[in-house]
This record gives structure tokens, sequence and C-alpha cells, in this order.
């Protein structure tokens, strides 16, 4: 059987990566696991996490500091069960079809992570350290007060004491953790060091593309507050006939859109702070945004275009039954993989997306307008839609979305301009022109 190829180079058969973390408690190691997680996924390349602290929650779960100190031999030894729990559980995963599994814990001695690296090389799994170093106290406080206070390990505990307490588990932890080849002992690893927060990094040895990758985009994240604006254009020309694909102008109420669009984005921002706007390289997205105010910085991006229709493009979706049915018929069954003949599916436009999500990460502010099959793929990155979900969910014209990354998950806004348009979201096997979307699941 030849390799099976998903699109973005990855042989699953032939690649198996642990991503191993390393750190002190509270230096963002499940938010990078989460992240990596998130964007592994969504580029259809499988991919776990492996929480040890979770593990090690069922034989203790609410751990006072000293169950972390290393002369408490018994903490000590739930501890290490807790991680080959991990461990066993992964290689499981591994086995069913796994590509990427995290193995998110602190690994903050030299012993522990030669016990990890041993285990898993023995499995003929590659291992890839990422280390999170962070010397900034006032983050470092920030995050224990923003994340650990609310952990299930204190539930019901003061959050003043609990904080005191997660101070004394990391001075615990201090008194063994090494920092990666600290010692130079460990230059044979594979490993990523992100030090505050990207300030500095160090990469070494790392061996084949998608570490490469995943290294990348680690590389580019920060934690600065920011929010994504999305917005599909204007009702188009095209849009009132029901007619897919195009370069129509907007309509008279798609116009009138675009006038409304700088007061419901300075409301959604809450001030006057500028955007940065991208659009495609389609009359009806640049056409929404010319009425925003002129010092926002505009670019326009050929990746930004909507999904290619292909033979199909300009016509309504009765007219692609009648002259396509069987191609109407297999779209509806897996809409994700269906590929327009001459076009493109929602696997591809994931695919040229990812320069997009690669620097919106880097970036902050943007405000994006788009078009529905695109907008719903930078959708599913952020709220994690499975590929069954992503290319139904319901996208309304003439709406913002402003989402809002948080430590563990992003959180979605909506402000709609209140005027008209016509719906383009259609029900699996319809072909009718404007249906409403079922209420529930969508914007
Ligand atoms: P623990 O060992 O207790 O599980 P952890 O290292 O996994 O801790 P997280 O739970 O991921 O820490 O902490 C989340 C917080 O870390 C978030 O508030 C996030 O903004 C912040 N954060 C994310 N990346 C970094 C980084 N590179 N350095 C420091 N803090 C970060
Ligand atoms: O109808 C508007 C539109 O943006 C079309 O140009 C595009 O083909 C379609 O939506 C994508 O939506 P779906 O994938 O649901 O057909």
């Amino acid at each position: 059987m030849a390799p099976r190829i998903n699109g973005v180079g990855i042989r699953p058969e032939e690649t198996r990566i642990c991503v191993v973390m390393v750190g002190l408690p509270a230096r963002g190691k499940s938010y990078i696991a989460q992240k990596a997680q998130r964007y592994l996924k969504w580029l259809s390349i499988p991919a776990a996490t492996f929480n040890v602290g979770n593990y090690r929650r069922n034989d203790a779960p609410h751990p006072s500091a000293d169950f972390f100190d290393t002369n408490n031999a018994e903490g000590e030894r739930k501890r290490r069960a807790a991680a080959e729990a991990a461990v066993v559980d992964m290689m499981k995963w591994f086995k069913s079809g796994g590509v990427v599994g995290i193995l998110d814990a602190t690994n903050s001695t030299k012993e522990r992570r030669k016990w990890v690296l041993d285990r898993i090389n023995q499995e003929g799994i590659d291992v890839i350290f990422v280390e999170s170093k962070c010397d900034e106290e006032e983050l470092i406080m920030a995050n224990i007060r923003d994340v650990k206070t609310t952990s299930p390990d204190y539930q019901g505990q003061d959050p003043e004491q609990a904080a005191l307490d997660f101070r004394n588990r990391i001075r615990n932890y201090e008194k063994v953790y090494k920092t990666i080849n600290e010692d130079g002992d460990e230059d044979h690893l594979t490993y990523l060091k992100i030090m505050n927060v990207g300030r500095q990094v160090i990469i070494n040895r790392i061996q084949d593309y998608l570490q490469s990758r995943i290294v990348y985009y680690l590389m580019n994240l920060h934690i600065r507050p920011r929010s994504v604006w999305l917005s599909r254009h204007g009702e188009s020309m095209l849009n009132l006939e029901g007619r897919i694909g195009g370069d129509a102008d907007l309509s008279h109420r798609g116009e009138e859109y675009a006038l409304k669009l700088p007061g419901l984005v300075r409301e959604s921002v809450g001030s006057d702070r500028p955007l940065t706007v991208w659009t495609s390289t389609l009359k009806r997205t640049i056409a929404t945004a010319r009425h925003l105010p002129k010092h926002y910085n505009q670019l326009q991006w050929k990746a930004l275009d909507e999904l290619d229709a292909g033979v199909c493009d300009g016509m309504t979706y009765q007219e692609i039954a009648d002259m396509y049915p069987e191609d109407f018929q297999a779209r509806d069954e897996d809409k994700y993989n269906y590929r327009y003949r001459g076009g493109e599916s929602y696997r591809d436009v994931v695919i040229r997306l990812e320069p997009i999500i690669m620097e919106l990460e880097r970036s902050e502010d943007i405000l994006i307008i788009s078009h529905q099959a695109v907008i719903r793929c930078i959708y599913a990155y952020f709220m994690q839609k499975t590929q069954e979900e992503s290319p139904w969910v319901p996208v309304p014209l003439h709406t913002l979305m402003k989402l809002t990354t948080r430590a563990y998950g992003t959180e979605v806004e909506i402000f709609k301009a209140e005027v008209k348009a016509v719906s383009t979201w259609r029900g699996k096997g319809s072909t009718a022109k404007h249906e409403d979307p079922i209420p529930e699941g969508g914007v």
C-alpha cells in the first residue's frame, strides 16, 4: 500500500514524535502543549496531550507543597507512578495511529528526562524536549493567580492560601531543577528551549520536517493580550441570487454593512485603538473594508480568497445538484474532504491558511474580512471544531466576531450590524437558495 500523505507532507506511518514538556510549575507548559495539540489537529495530524498531573490526581487529588519535596518518599513514588501511567497510555495511543504525543509534566531533572527518553526511544518513537524557562517573577505570580488557584488541586480552598502553597511547591521543584543541558551533558538531546516567552530560544538537534514545523510554530507564540476579529464581506450581488463564488460587487445592503462596520469595530474594540485589517483579493472584501479609518493598516492576502468551487463557480446549489448530482451528494457526505472539480476542498483551504494562522499567532489585534468557508476554517482553529463540524458552522453575513485568547481557550463575542442580509447557510441535502441555519451550534 502506498504511504498516506495528508496534504501537509506528513506520512503518518513513518512519523511518530513525543514532545516532552520541561520546566518548573507555572511556566506555561500546559498552555504550550494545548496550543501545539490544537494546531496539529487542525492540520489533520493526530495529536494528543497526556497530562501527568491528571494521572497524579487519581492518587493524590489535593496535595500540599510538601508532597512535591523530593525527600517525601511517598510523594516521589506516587509521582513516578503517575508518569509511568501517562507514558503507558501514550504508547497505547501511538499504537492506535497517534502521530504527535505530548507528555505534559515538569520533567525537571536530568534523571527523569533520561528515563523518559530511554522509555520512549525503546518504542521507536523520537523525542523532542520543549522547555519553558521563565524568571520573570511578576509573570509567574500572574500565572499562579490566573490559573493555579483555580486548579482542581486547590478545589474549595482560599485562593490566597492556594497561591502561597503553590509558591512553596515551586520552591520544592527548584531544589532539584536543572534546565536542559545545564551541566553540558545533555547535548545529545533534541530540544527547544523557550526563555522568557520567546525573548530568547535555543534549538538543538532538530531533525526532521514535522519537528521543525512544531518548533517554528512554538517560537511564534506570545502571550500579550490580544483579539482576532472576523467578518465576512457585506452581502454581494451573487449572494442575493444564491450563487456561489465569483467576484461580485456588494449589494445595496452590503454597502450599508460596509458603512456600519467602522462603528461596529470601534464598539467591539472599546477604544480608538487601531487594528490591522486583512482582506482577501476579491472585490467584495476590499469594498467592505474601505470605510475603515485610514490609519488602520490594510493588507490583501490571496490565501484569504473564498474556497474555489472550480467548475461550479457562479452556480446555485440547485444548478450543481442538477448538473453534478453525484458530486452534490458526495460533498454532503464528506464536506471537509470533497474537492470541487477543478477547485478546492475545505482541507485544501486549511492548508493554504496555515501561513495566516502562523502570522496571526505572531501578531496582535487583527481584523480579517474574508468569506464563509475561509472564516469557518479560521474559526475551527480557534474553537477546536472537528472536520465533521467545521464546514457546517453558521457564519451569518453582517456580523462581526471577536475572538479573545485566554489561558486555556478562546472567548467569542458577537456584534450584529442590524442590516438585513440573505442567509447563505445550507443544510445537508438542501438546495434552497436562502435557508436559515438551525439556531444552535453557530455564531
Ligand atoms: P504546572 O507545572 O503547574 O502544570 P504549567 O507550566 O503547565 O504549570 P500553565 O498551567 O500552562 O503552566 O500556565 C498557564 C499560564 O502560563 C497562562 O496564564 C499563560 O499565559 C502563561 N504562559 C504561557 N506561555 C508561557 C511561557 N512561555 N512562559 C511563561 N508563562 C507562560
Ligand atoms: O455562498 C457564499 C459562499 O461564500 C460561496 O462563495 C462559497 O462557495 C460558499 O459560501 C461556501 O459555503 P459552503 O461550503 O457551505 O458551500
